[in-house]
């Protein structure tokens, strides 16, 4: 399993993520996402959308503003309940989540060795003295102040006046959006239970213990779906909704393999009674072995009618369904699968990194689902110093790139070229050389043709320029690399 250190390397040096502020020091919760970060971030959203709402005739889509009228927080049990137990070091002053602890490293100045600094894993004694932690777990040497409820929310003045009435919060889950807007879509779309919405948008926390780079950031994206179903109902026999919570476990899972996420490194997680949340009935995590380990990718709720039911009570609107065979009003429950962008990418990261030999040499390469892979398609012509050559491949570049994500490069030699694009995992290479265009002086004509070279198995088929945009959408639409070899060795 490759670590998060070469990760967050690669990231850097090939323009995936680069620190916040990095020129004044950098914020260490903060990320930004470079040029290849982007595209890659782009398509997962893109692919989740379309999977998930665009696909779906049960779905919809929905965006709504981050900052929210501040009752909303105060209906969702955020502004109550939204709160990790904090403890300081009263001497290096660092912060810690007191039900982390026991599962962060401690630093020991043992006394039966005369003081020596040890660093001692998780939740285990001294081997030398026999002591537990007691003190910061960090300096070693101070004392932890009891523990206080610390709200994760980021707090805001909406308005000029900073006074009570005006203080919102940066929303700390997509989620509430879509529960203040069920009736607004259940009325404009006429929709019928079963039903979702689908939203992907920014969210924000003030974690106490932000880190492992992309894993736990203080603003974050999520993908979730509010699944609304009718609790007097039964499918196949079982209560609605835990028929679709198994169903949205399972559509969750397959769509994580479905891009390449190999299927040992993801697992389900059921959460205990003592681990739910106040307004579940159940929740399944999919946990990825990330390199820090077995952590949460997605959570899978069961919220029961819990936010409509407290929405409904705040507002004093009503937020039920009239179910037409009963004729009664009645509350969805509502299915919840929570995903977040940046753990997402996280997870497609770490899972396609490879380290392979080739010809006695180390390559590095990145094996991302060709639809999720930043760039398409590179293309490279063999020899910059020959005019038409560079001007094919540029043309190449501009009639490819009205429908995918193609890029040109001739800043190295061509074997340097391929690399490059390997580390960051594009798919395909064209290759455009002499034969291509032809050698006027040698009196050979132009066959027009050019190279592809496919980044997995390094084979190359060399196709006619005119049926270039063909082959390659055939091959990202999912045509495997010997079905189109085949078929172009047929033509
Ligand atoms: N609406 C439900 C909800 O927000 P959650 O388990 O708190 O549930 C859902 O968050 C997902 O959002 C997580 O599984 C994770 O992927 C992502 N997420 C949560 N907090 C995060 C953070 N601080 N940094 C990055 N991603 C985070």
């Amino acid at each position: 399993m490759v670590t998060m250190d070469t990760l967050v390397s690669l990231c850097k040096r090939r323009g995936f993520v680069f620190q916040s502020s990095e020129i004044y020091g950098g914020t260490g919760s903060c990320w930004d996402y470079g040029p290849l970060g982007v595209e890659l971030k782009n398509k997962i959203k893109r692919a989740w959308w379309r999977d998930f709402v665009q696909r779906r005739p049960d779905m919809v889509g929905l965006d709504a503003s981050i900052l929210m009228h501040s009752m909303v927080w105060k209906a969702s049990g955020h502004v109550d309940h939204f709160a990790d137990p904090m403890v300081d070091c009263r001497e290096c002053r660092h912060r810690f989540r007191a039900d982390q602890l026991a599962e962060t490293p401690w630093v020991h100045y043992c006394p039966a060795t005369k003081g020596n600094k040890f660093t001692i894993p998780p939740g285990e004694a001294c081997t030398h003295c026999g002591a537990s932690r007691t003190l910061c777990p960090d300096c070693g040497k101070g004392e932890l102040t009891p523990p206080r409820q610390f709200n994760l929310m980021f707090k805001t003045f909406m308005g000029p006046v900073e006074e009570d009435a005006s203080v919102t919060y940066l929303r700390p889950e997509t989620a509430q959006g879509i529960f203040v807007n069920f009736d607004n879509v259940l009325q404009s779309m006429r929709r019928k239970l079963p039903f979702g919405i689908g939203q992907i948008g920014k969210a924000f926390r003030n974690e106490i213990t932000p880190g492992n780079f992309i894993f736990r950031t203080r603003e974050f994206e999520q993908m979730e779906i509010e699944y609304f179903v009718n609790p007097h109902e039964t499918v196949e026999g079982r209560p609605a909704d835990e028929y679709w919570h198994d169903r949205w476990i399972e559509d969750s899972l397959a769509w994580f393999r479905r891009y390449g996420i190999q299927p040992d490194n993801l697992r389900l997680h059921e959460h205990d009674r003592d681990e739910l949340a106040h307004y579940a009935k159940r929740t399944a995590d999919v946990q990825y072995r990330f390199p820090i380990g077995w952590s949460e990718l997605m959570g899978i709720a069961n919220r029961t009618d819990f936010d409509l039911k407290q929405h409904a009570k705040f507002s004093g609107k009503a937020l039920t369904y009239f179910d037409e065979e009963r004729k009664e009003h009645v509350v969805p429950y509502v299915i919840e699968p929570s995903a977040g962008v940046d753990r997402a990418l996280l997870a497609f990261l770490a899972d396609a990194y490879r380290e392979e030999e080739v010809r006695g040499e180390k390559r590095v390469v990145l094996r991302f689902h060709p639809e999720l892979a930043p760039l398409s398609v590179a293309v490279l012509p063999l020899l910059k110093k020959r005019d038409d050559i560079v001007r094919t491949a540029h043309a190449i570049r501009d009639d490819l790139a009205r429908h995918l994500t193609a890029v040109y490069d001739d800043t190295a030699a061509i074997g340097r070229l391929y690399r490059r694009q390997d580390e960051v995992g594009t798919p395909y290479c064209v290759t455009v050389d002499v034969q291509t265009v032809g050698d006027t002086d040698k009196g050979e004509a132009a066959d027009g043709k050019v190279t592809i070279r496919d980044r997995d198995s390094m084979e190359q088929i060399r196709v006619e320029g005119s049926r270039l945009g063909q082959v390659i959408g055939d091959l990202l639409g999912g045509a495997s690399w010997a079905e189109v070899t085949a078929a172009v060795g047929r033509s």
